[in-house]
C-alpha cells in the first residue's frame, strides 16, 4: 500500500462517520486485513466504529463462472482432471478468500471443490512490501508510531496469516493439527462430537482443495431457520473452550459460517486455515478470567486480566481500572446476552486494560476475542434470553479438571 493511500485508508477509519466498506475492499486484501484489525481496538477507535468494522469479517464476493473454469484449467494438478467426473458451475457458495463448488468423482463420492481467486497474491504481497518500506522511513522520523506498538512486526503478522489463508494445503495441515489434539485429550476431554471433512490431498494443491460433501447445515444456516439446539450450541462451546483456553491452539475463524453440523449432529469444523496460537499467559489470564467472573468473584476476575500486562502497573491505575471494571460488569449475572451484548462489554474491558492496567494488547489476543464476539453474535440470534457466563460454568469446571487448569 502507498503512503498515500494509506492515509486516505487511515481517514476512513478514525473519521467519526462509518467507513465506505466498499472502497476500503476496493483497496485489496491488506485493507481489508488492517480494518478488521482495528476493528478489535476500542482503545484506538470508537466502539461504533468497531463495531461497523466488524461486519468485514463476513463479506463474500463470487466471480464469474468462465474465471473459475479458467483458474480450475491453469491450476488444478493433473489428477484432479483426470478424476472428476462432474462439476457444478452454480457455486455452493460466496467464500470471502474463495469459492466453493459441488462435485462428483468417477469414484462416486460427492466432493467440494475451493478454489481462490487469481489475483488475491501478487497485489498483496506488493503491497505488504510498499508498506513495510515506508513504514521503516516512518518509524525512524516518529517516534509516535513506535507507541502504537510494534507496526511491522504487526505487518509481518499479518502478512504471515494471510498468506498462509491464500495457500489451501493449510487447511488439510490445520485440520490435522486439531485432530491430533482432540485425540491427545481423548481421555481426559473427550470430544466425540467432533470431526473434520476428508480431504483429497492427492488432487488438491495450493490453489484448489477437494474435500468430502459434509450432509449437515452450517450454524449460519440453523440460525436462519432456527433449528439450532442450545444443548448443541453449549457442546460448541465446550469444544472450541478447550481449544482455546485448556490448549491454546484453535481455530482462529469459527464464525457460523465455518462449522456444519452434520446430519449425524456431529460438528464439523471447516476452513481450517487460520490456526492460531494463543501463549499461554493469554489463554490462562483469559481463563482465570472468565472461570471467577461466572463464580461471581469479580475482585479476582479482574486481577486475572491485570496479569495480562508486561509488568504490573501502579497501584492508583490498577484502582481506576477495577472501578472502571465494576461499573462495566455492574449487574453482569443478572443480565443475558440480549440485554447486555457480550461484545459491547468487551470492547469496554479491552479499552480500560490497554489504558489503564497497561494490558499488552498483542495481536495474539485478537483471535480469542474475536472467537468470543462471533459467540456473542451467536446467541444473541438463537437465544438472546440466556445468562451465558452462568451456562458455561459446566464447561469451565471441566476445563480446569479436565484440561489441568488448576494452578
Ligand atoms: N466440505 C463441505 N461440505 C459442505 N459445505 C461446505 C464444505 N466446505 C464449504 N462448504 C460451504 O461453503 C461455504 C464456504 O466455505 P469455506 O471453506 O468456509 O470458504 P471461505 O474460506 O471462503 O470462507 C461454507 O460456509 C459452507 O456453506
Ligand atoms: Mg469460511
Amino acid at each position: 500500500m502507498r503512503l498515500l493511500k494509506f492515509i486516505l485508508f487511515m481517514r476512513q477509519i478514525t473519521r467519526k462517520s462509518p467507513a465506505n466498506l466498499d472502497w476500503i475492499q476496493r483497496q485489496g486484501l491488506l485493507s481489508v486485513k488492517l480494518a478488521q484489525i482495528f476493528a478489535l481496538r476500542p482503545d484506538i477507535i470508537s466502539i461504533e466504529k468497531c463495531k461497523q468494522l466488524q461486519t468485514l469479517y463476513s463479506q463474500a464476493s463470487t466471480i464469474p463462472v468462465e474465471d473459475v473454469f479458467k483458474i480450475l484449467k491453469e491450476k488444478a494438478p493433473d489428477a484432479y482432471h483426470e478424476r472428476i467426473a462432474w462439476f457444478d458451475v452454480e457455486p455452493l457458495a460466496a467464500a470471502s478468500v474463495g469459492q466453493v463448488h459441488r462435485a462428483r468423482l468417477k469414484s462416486g463420492e460427492d466432493v467440494v471443490v475451493k478454489i481462490i481467486k487469481d489475483n488475491h497474491e501478487k497485489r498483496f504481497k506488493r503491497d505488504v512490501r510498499r508498506m513495510s518500506r515506508w513504514l521503516r522511513v516512518a518509524m525512524i522520523f516518529s517516534p509516535k508510531l513506535r507507541r502504537v506498538g510494534n507496526p511491522i512486526a504487526l505487518l509481518d503478522h499479518v502478512e504471515d496469516y494471510t498468506l498462509r489463508e491464500l495457500d489451501l494445503r493449510n487447511e488439510i495441515n490445520g485440520a490435522e493439527k486439531l485432530r491430533a489434539i482432540k485425540e491427545d485429550l481423548a481421555d481426559d476431554f473427550p470430544m466425540p462430537r467432533l470431526r473434520f471433512p476428508e480431504y483429497y490431498p492427492e488432487i488438491s494443491n495450493r490453489h484448489v482443495l477437494v474435500s468430502e460433501l459434509v450432509k449437515g447445515q452450517t450454524l449460519e444456516q440453523g440460525i436462519v431457520n432456527s433449528s439450532l439446539k442450545w444443548e448443541d450450541l453449549l457442546e460448541l462451546f465446550r469444544i472450541h473452550g478447550a481449544y482455546m483456553f485448556g490448549i491454546g491452539t484453535f481455530h482462529g475463524d469459527l464464525h457460523p459460517g465455518n462449522c456444519i453440523l452434520d446430519n449425524d449432529g456431529n460438528f464439523v469444523f471447516i476452513d481450517n486455515g487460520a490456526i492460531c496460537e494463543a501463549p499461554r499467559k493469554v489463554s490462562k489470564s483469559l481463563f482465570n478470567f472468565f472461570f471467577h467472573l461466572s463464580a461471581d468473584d469479580k475482585d479476582l476476575a479482574f486481577e486475572a486480566l491485570i496479569s495480562l500486562a508486561e509488568r504490573r502497573p501502579r497501584s492508583p491505575d490498577i484502582e481506576k481500572f477495577k472501578e472502571d471494571m465494576h461499573e462495566i460488569y455492574h449487574n453482569f449475572e443478572i443480565l443475558s446476552v440480549g440485554e447486555q451484548s457480550l461484545t459491547e462489554v468487551m470492547m469496554k474491558t479491552v479499552k480500560s486494560a490497554v489504558e489503564n492496567a497497561g494490558a499488552d494488547y498483542g495481536e495474539e489476543g485478537f483471535p480469542i476475542i474475536r472467537s468470543l464476539m462471533y459467540m456473542d453474535g451467536l446467541v444473541i440470534r438463537t437465544y438472546p434470553e440466556v445468562k451465558l457466563i452462568s451456562e458455561m460454568r459446566g464447561s469451565l469446571d471441566e476445563f480446569k479438571s479436565g484440561l489441568d487448569m488448576g494452578s
